[in-house]
């Protein structure tokens, strides 16, 4: 079974063709950062603009690069939500139309479902029950995930994401965007122990804020303005990881998880990564993580996923629509 992915949820405008749910056979994305990075985020209805612009283009390209025509496509499965509404109804309007003219299933997929997903596409696929952290611009929520499509969110932010404090810190030091990557490679000149920042709600259950903690780098740049970027960049880059890993261990000890996987944009991060599977290995857990163009906003995510809601007969809503806010 070929599904189609089509994922515009934000600024990445991506199609890709997954074959039974584990054989990606082509996965283009394009990305707008150019677009978004004079304005030091993404703006919306730029977002939208250029999704319906390139969508066609990077969906052509996709067919030729897995040696395949629309005919062979089995089903067509698309993000309806959470995201940017304008940016969706662009990723949505095209699945509609290629699901009637082809006659072939319309499958709604959540986006947060796919990210976590996006891990059976390994070779290794994860074992239930499984803990997903989701850290990403938009998200960060540990989510324990009892069998397949049955998922529980043990905790989440308050406020702002992990990857939006990456981006909000990289802005207030003069760094391009997206922050993660940037702030990523100058951290890797940096002493982590340079900056001491904090971990908010450190012995509060299993709930993350993270708006405490720019407001603190912030702080920290107005008294020392000659402060050491590359510091600050470790410094800052730290207190995230030992945040994450703090909350997924509770979450773990609390609901008798061995299994956490890393997933969504943040788990690109490198140093994330070595952090958990060290700690996991101490600490007898199993970390799963992914390459990071599987991390990062991708279609072949969504198809997969697609492909578990079609094997599990999940409803899409019909009419399917854009469900900006659409929760877990
Ligand atoms: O999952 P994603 O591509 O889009 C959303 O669903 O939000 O995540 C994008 C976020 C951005 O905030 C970006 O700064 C962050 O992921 N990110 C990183 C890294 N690569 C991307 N954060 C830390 N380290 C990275 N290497
Ligand atoms: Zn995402």
């Amino acid at each position: 079974m070929i599904i189609l992915g089509i994922e515009t949820s934000c600024d990445d405008t991506s199609i890709a063709l997954v074959k039974d749910g584990k054989e990606i056979l082509s996965n283009l994305v394009s990305s707008q950062i150019n677009i978004h990075k004079e304005f030091g985020g993404v703006v919306p209805e730029l977002a939208s603009r250029r999704h319906a612009e390139v969508i066609h283009i990077i969906l052509k390209k996709a067919l030729n690069e897995a040696a395949i025509t629309l005919e062979d496509v089995d089903a067509i499965a698309v993000t309806y939500g959470p995201g940017l509404e304008g940016a969706l109804l662009v990723g949505i309007s095209v699945a509609k139309t290629l699901s009637l003219l082809l006659k072939k299933p319309l499958i709604g997929v959540n986006h947060i479902h796919g990210h976590i997903y996006a891990h059976f596409l390994l070779d290794k696929k994860p074992s239930f029950p499984f803990l997903a952290l989701v850290a990403s611009g938009g998200h960060t929520q540990m989510v324990k995930v009892f069998e397949h499509l049955n998922f529980e969110c043990l905790g989440q932010t308050r406020d702002d994401a992990a990857g939006e404090a990456f981006d909000k810190v990289a802005r207030v030091m003069g760094l391009s965007y997206p922050g993660g990557p940037i702030i990523e490679e100058e951290a890797l000149h940096g002493d982590a122990k340079r900056y001491r920042l904090p971990i908010a709600m450190k012995h509060d259950g299993l709930e993350f804020s993270f708006s405490g903690l720019k407001t603190a780098v912030l702080q920290k740049l107005k008294s020392e303005p000659d402060y050491n970027r590359a510091d600050m960049c470790a410094s800052f880059q730290k207190t995230v990881i030992d945040t994450l890993w703090l909350k997924c261990k509770k979450a773990c000890d609390t609901h008798s998880l061995s299994n956490v996987l890393l997933c969504g944009g943040v788990s690109a991060n490198q140093a994330l990564q070595a952090h958990f599977t060290k700690l996991g290995k101490e600490e007898n857990l199993s970390v799963s993580t992914l390459p990071i163009k599987l991390c990062t906003d991708n279609a072949a995510m969504i198809a997969v996923a697609g492909f578990y809601y079609h094997q599990h007969n999940k409803q899409t809503p019909s009419p399917l629509y854009v469900k900006s806010s659409l929760a877990l």
